[in-house]
């Protein structure tokens, strides 16, 4: 097809190779405030194990053009003192690999037509003009929060360790079971004890995982590693 991406991608053995077709802009669809009530339940549940923890780090996978990471950024700052709330750090990654979500994401500038259906008063509150015509930018104190990194998740090789929340929605469903379950995996490493997993509603936890994470919440996919004792809260 005409102007179509064919990448071949080496991943980890326990992956599959894999043939992306389609430019990484065809499978970004997302907004501002997307999932807001799940959004603001998970931090609701994230931010009783933030306690005692100096630079406490979220992980949000598949961030696509940063209108997650930084909803999510916003939510917490709504929730949490100022202090605590300027030693966050979202890891915020995409396996996009031109530089362009990458470019988006760290200029934080949106159209202001994107914007213009926030809840009330989020965009006077965190978002200024910015030198672009016809964007808003979103402020300092939050885009300080985020720190974009180019990631492919099916290299199941975790960014990090010690996360006390992996947010990770509507990519899963773009992988073979058996790929989501090495995916699954590689979150459970990179979770704290007790740290939270969020997914897509339409996420199932496959069973063989059953031993690794325990559901927090009824009617979303949040999950909380099970390990230690830190999934009571
Ligand atoms: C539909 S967007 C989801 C954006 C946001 N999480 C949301 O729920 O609105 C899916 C994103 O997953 C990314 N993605 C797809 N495969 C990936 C992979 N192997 N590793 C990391 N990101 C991937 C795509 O580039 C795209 O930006």
């Amino acid at each position: 097809m005409a102007g179509e991406d064919h990448r071949v991608t080496q991943v980890h053995s326990k992956c599959r190779l894999r043939v992306e077709m389609g430019g990484g802009l065809n499978l970004a669809f997302t907004f501002f405030f997307r999932d807001q009530h799940v959004l603001e339940r998970v931090v609701d549940h994230v931010l009783p194990r933030l306690a005692g923890l100096s630079h406490p780090r979220f992980w949000d996978a598949g961030v696509a053009m940063g209108q997650e990471p930084y909803t999510l950024a916003i939510i917490v700052a709504e929730k949490m003192s100022h202090f605590s709330f300027a030693n966050l750090r979202i890891d915020s990654t995409d396996v996009e690999d031109t530089g362009q979500f990458a470019r988006i994401v760290e200029a934080g500038e949106y159209p202001d037509e994107e914007l213009t259906r926030l809840p009330e008063g989020i965009r006077q509150k965190y978002f200024e003009p910015s030198a672009r015509p016809g964007y808003l930018r979103v402020i300092d104190s939050i885009r300080r929060r985020i720190a974009f990194q180019r990631h492919d998740l099916l290299t199941c090789k975790e960014i990090g360790a010690g996360y006390s929340l992996v947010l990770c929605k509507n990519v899963l469903l773009h992988f073979q079971p058996s790929e989501r379950i090495e995916v699954l995996r590689m979150f459970h490493r990179a979770l704290a004890p007790g740290g939270l997993l969020a997914t897509e509603q339409t996420q199932q936890l496959p069973p063989e995982l059953a031993p690794l994470f325990r559901r927090v919440t009824p009617d979303w996919p949040v999950y909380c590693k099970a390990e230690g004792d830190g999934c009571e809260s």
